[in-house]
């Protein structure tokens, strides 16, 4: 990414990030150095084979793309949303809410991490259609009664993101097995048939992992490595995304987030059989920039790029977008 002057008015991602960068390093914030025990791996890996597929120009079909889809029974402007994000330390409340709020106004859609019913509540209320990822926790019983209340409030779809169970996992501590910990299928199963609300499973980057969840019931699959949040060297989503789409893409909505950056790399994971692709460590860059604001022109930035791909490869639309369209290097296609 080419280092550009830090203006109010961000034009570009690296316009909106260089601010962000500012504002946190206003408030005694640098980003994080990744410490002895993340590597970082995986997400370099991802870069590595993200930056090594090409797409095919139709420039002799022209189009007028349209980035809108339906999920979860929402209409929105971009297969791009944030993906579960817990309000992080250095977001107040309201600063949370209102980077729900830009979700909202994007046309996109929010998943809301961990939080309790009081913040789930004024995301609700900004009008965003809002998601719960609910964590494996220990005691099923707090499950379920996240589910129940995101049911209540009003939540368009609930979630697990199954690969947490240790919780975060930082320079060889921060493990919380008395709080988390791994489900069994049986249990996981009874909660998605315990309400009506679409069940996401978040953390799938197995086949195997990818079938149980549709045999449990699940409407979708979430291919997610967690960032470097839960394992130094889960499988970059994109070498496991097209399997696990080819599995079960007939049968439940295959999502995917970690380690996708830009417009041109939604277009991608869509070819791959993604419907949608999260993003959260960008949104809180994009919220620390600018709020609701930054939030907005963040996906903005998102959809005009994917939106100017679709043209160039002649896609009316998001179905339009398929395999064929990708050229890869043949390193990236050893890994398919
Ligand atoms: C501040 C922050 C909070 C997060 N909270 C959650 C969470 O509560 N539940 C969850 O499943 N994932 C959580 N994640 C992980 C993200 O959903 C996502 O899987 C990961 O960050 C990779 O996406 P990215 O590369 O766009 O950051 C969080 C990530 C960040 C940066």
């Amino acid at each position: 990414m080419t280092t550009e002057k830090t203006v109010k008015n961000p034009q570009t991602l690296s316009e909106l990030f260089n601010l962000a960068k500012e504002n946190l390093k206003a408030k005694g914030l640098e980003r994080q150095v990744p410490s002895a025990s993340n590597y970082q791996a995986s997400s370099q890996l991802q870069r590595k084979l993200l930056d090594a597929i090409f797409m095919e120009s139709r420039y002799l079909e022209p189009v007028a793309p349209d980035t809108g889809l339906t999920l979860f029974g929402v209409k929105m402007k971009t297969p791009t949303f944030c993906t579960a994000l817990s309000k992080p330390g250095h977001l107040s409340d309201e600063e949370m809410v209102d980077l729900v709020r830009g979700m909202g106004k994007s046309g996109s859609m929010m998943i809301l991490g961990i939080g309790g019913s009081e913040l789930l509540q004024s995301a609700i209320d900004t009008g965003a259609p809002v998601v719960k990822m609910v964590k494996p926790y220990r005691t099923t019983d707090l499950i379920y009664e996240k589910v129940n209340d995101a049911a209540k409030r009003g939540c368009v779809a609930v979630g697990m993101d199954i690969d947490h169970f240790y919780g975060g996992f930082r320079d060889g501590s921060g493990r919380q097995t008395d709080t988390y910990a791994p489900k069994k299928t049986d249990e996981i199963r009874q909660a998605i048939s315990a309400t009506k609300l679409p069940f996401i499973i978040k953390g799938i980057l197995s086949i195997e992992d990818a079938k149980k969840a549709v045999e449990m019931g699940a409407s979708a699959v979430m291919v997610s490595n967690h960032g470097w949040g839960a394992f130094d060297f889960g499988v970059p989503s994109i070498v496991a995304l097209p399997k696990v789409a080819k599995a079960v893409g007939g049968q439940v909505t295959v999502l995917a987030d970690s380690g996708f950056r830009t417009g041109n790399d939604v277009f991608k994971a869509l070819a791959l059989g993604a419907k949608g692709v999260g993003f959260a460590t960008s949104i809180v860059m994009a919220a620390s920039a600018g709020g609701a604001e930054g939030i907005e022109q963040f996906i903005g930035f998102i959809t005009a790029e994917l939106k100017r791909t679709m043209a160039i490869c002649g896609c009316p639309d998001l179905s339009a977008i398929d395999r064929s369209l990708l050229v890869a290097s043949p390193e990236v296609r050893e890994w398919w």
